[in-house]
């Protein structure tokens, strides 16, 4: 197989259908992905099979006071199935976790429980649990091995695939962090059943997205099935992870760092979004409909700045609606709106970037200058 070749096959999983996707990223070791209905019963099967972790002593499992009550016993039971001595830990829910505190206990625990080098981490649970615990695994004696078990539809899609990790500081989110692949990823779907709908909402925002920037081919799909999505349809649901992590997979090994201008494509709608998550405080929206209204803003944008079709942006807008992301309504001074967006990670040498989308599946990275910005900004807080 040559590298940064992505593989999506349906295969038989022990009589359990599962979709299985090879991710292949140059100078990484491959992993899969396993999609499907239960497929966290047999995680420690799996982890059995993964030669790096095959004989690990000792699976330490992360997950979160709202995942443990729901997931923590089954996928202990898997692992201690395949032979896995395990313990876990368990921290507080939600993204103030995230923090060097929390990480710095992690550590603490696991030199108390004698993890060592070819031990390793499970992560069980959404993107907060996912990024936390991929830190401290690939921080923990200059790092140990991470098997990702995302159990919210935006980790299924976005945040277990790909390598980023990270924590955050009082200055920003995600500012320290590390690239660090996990060697497997089980995404069990049957896990979403309980999921709150806003944290649903989340996700379906990161699905739209990558549909819009990914083809023509997922876009209109996506828009057909939007109902059955919104309704949480297995088989359907099953398919949208399969395809945005195809099209993450394939971004990621094209741009596994972030330095080629391809992986930034990841952040569509995500200049606006950011901006509206720190001027109205940290989970007054959810990140998926602060990035709902950042794909409509860029796309106001992209069709004054670069002629984007009316049609592209009327076909995004009734997704996004048909999704259950409407319009927040939003308001804020746009100059404050700006001096956000410049002091933001994504900002390079003060200029703000947008991903503009060009048509369905072509998008442009652009550095928009100030005046511009407040010009579309004043639009954007009128309408
Ligand atoms: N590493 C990356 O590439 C990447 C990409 C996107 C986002 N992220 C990060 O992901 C985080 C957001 O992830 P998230 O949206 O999954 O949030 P989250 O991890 O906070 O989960 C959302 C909520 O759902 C609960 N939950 C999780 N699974 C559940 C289930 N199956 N049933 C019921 N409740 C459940 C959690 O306890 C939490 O309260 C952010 O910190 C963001 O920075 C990382």
């Amino acid at each position: 197989m040559r590298p940064n070749q992505v593989i999506a096959e349906i295969v038989k999983d022990e009589n359990m259908p599962a979709t299985r996707i090879e991710v292949n990223i140059a100078d990484e070791k491959p992993y899969d992905v396993r999609i499907g209905s239960q497929v966290l019963d047999n995680l420690g099967d799996w982890c059995c099979r993964i030669p790096s972790i095959t004989q690990a002593p000792q699976a330490l499992v992360i997950t979160d006071s709202n995942v443990e009550p729901l997931y923590l016993a089954r996928a202990k039971d898997s692992l201690v199935r395949a032979g896995y001595k395990t313990s876990d830990v368990v921290i507080g829910a939600g993204e103030a976790s995230k923090c060097i505190d929390v990480a710095s206990e992690i550590w603490e625990a696991m030199a108390g429980l004698g993890l060592t080098r070819d031990c390793f981490v499970v992560a069980l649970g959404g993107g907060v649990v996912g990024d936390l615990a991929g830190f401290v695994a690939s921080t923990f004696m200059r790092g140990i091995k991470v098997v990702q078990v995302p159990t919210t539809l935006l980790s299924m899609v976005d945040s277990s695939v790909g390598g980023k990790t990270g924590i955050n500081l009082s200055a920003g989110k995600n500012l320290v962090g590390t690239f660090c692949q996990p060697s497997y990823v089980c995404a069990s779907t049957d896990t979403l059943h309980t999921l709150p709908e806003r944290e649903w909402r989340c996700g379906c925002a990161e699905v739209a997205k990558s549909a819009a920037i990914c083809s023509d081919d997922f876009f209109f799909w996506l828009l057909d099935q939007a109902g059955a999505m919104a309704a949480r349809d297995e088989a359907v649901v099953t398919e949208a992870i399969a395809r945005c992590v195809v099209f993450k997979a394939d971004i990621v090994a094209q741009d596994k760092t972030e330095s080629k201008g391809v992986r930034e494509c990841l952040n569509y709608g995500h200049t606006l979004a950011h901006a509206i998550e720190k001027m109205s405080g940290y989970g007054v929206y959810s990140h998926g409909a602060a990035v709902a209204e950042g794909m409509r803003f860029a796309m106001q944008m992209a069709s004054e700045m670069l002629g984007t079709s009316k049609e592209f942006a009327d076909t995004q807008a009734q997704l996004l609606d048909e999704l259950g992301l409407v319009r927040l309504g939003w308001k804020a001074n746009p100059e404050e709106v700006l001096n956000v967006m410049k002091r933001d990670k994504k900002a390079r040498g003060g200029q703000v970037r947008f991903v503009l989308p060009l048509d369905v599946g072509k998008w442009k990275l652009m550095d928009v200058d100030d005046a511009a910005i407040i010009d579309a900004l004043d639009k954007w807080m009128c309408e």
